[in-house]
């Protein structure tokens, strides 16, 4: 018999999902190795598509490395602020993406497209699925980082194949994101964009069907 999750749990975890939120500001301040084993160690639990486990993460620790990273975000997101209609340019320029530059702790995470693990169980008929697996592992460790009260933020005004080039991984590993982790200089319930006046929460999807 597994254990039993009580309200007060579930009202717990109501609240964690609540306060998750996405970390553009951080104190500089080191993550202690054995608490990233920790997440890690949740990360493995996640589920994947025929057990494949496609996640891939790289620790990005070099310098150089990071401000290639910071680099490249930099040209992409100019490029994302000219892509915006007119009106909305400023807004989105007043916008933090990133923190790139003080998050202690940086990973880029992979797909391994071509891992035989779960023998191609699944996605035959839908490959993207080894990418959803990818992105649940991510899920997961944003929500235990979490609740051990370190921020983290998705980065993915970024190019694929430079941080593959930028990283030095297997041309196998498809880019899925790129995390900035630390601790957060500010705790919100509510998001940044909604905050600051570009996109609130809204209902879309709310809405249940009946087939
Ligand atoms: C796939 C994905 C990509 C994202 N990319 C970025 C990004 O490049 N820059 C950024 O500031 N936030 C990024 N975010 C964070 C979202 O803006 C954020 O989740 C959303 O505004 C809701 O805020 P919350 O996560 O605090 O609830 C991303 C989130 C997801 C799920």
């Amino acid at each position: 018999m597994g254990p039993v999750f009580d309200t007060v749990f579930n009202e717990r975890l109501a609240e964690l999902l609540a306060w998750r939120r996405d970390v553009r500001r951080f104190r500089t301040d080191p993550v202690p190795p054995g608490l990233l084993d920790r997440l890690f160690d949740v990360v493995q639990l996640s589920p994947s598509v025929g057990n494949s486990q496609p996640w891939r993460w790289a620790a990005v620790d070099d310098p150089a490395r990071r401000q290639a990273v910071c680099a490249n975000f930099q040209r992409c997101n100019d490029v994302a602020l000219h892509e915006q209609a007119d009106e909305r340019q400023a807004a989105y320029a007043a916008l933090k993406l990133e923190g790139l530059r003080t998050a202690p702790a940086q990973f880029a995470i992979f797909c391994d497209v071509e891992t035989e693990q779960g023998h191609g169980l699944g996605r035959a008929t839908m490959p993207e699925t080894l990418a959803y697996s990818t992105v649940l592992a991510i899920a997961a460790f944003w929500l235990a980082a979490r609740a051990r009260g370190l921020g983290v933020g998705w980065v993915s005004i970024l190019d694929p194949a430079a941080i593959n080039a930028i990283v030095d991984v297997d041309p196998a590993w498809r880019f899925i994101a790129y995390l900035c982790v630390g601790w957060p200089e500010e705790e919100h319930i509510d998001p940044e964009l909604a905050r600051h006046g570009w996109q609130r929460r809204t209902d879309a999807g709310r809405t249940i069907l009946q087939r």
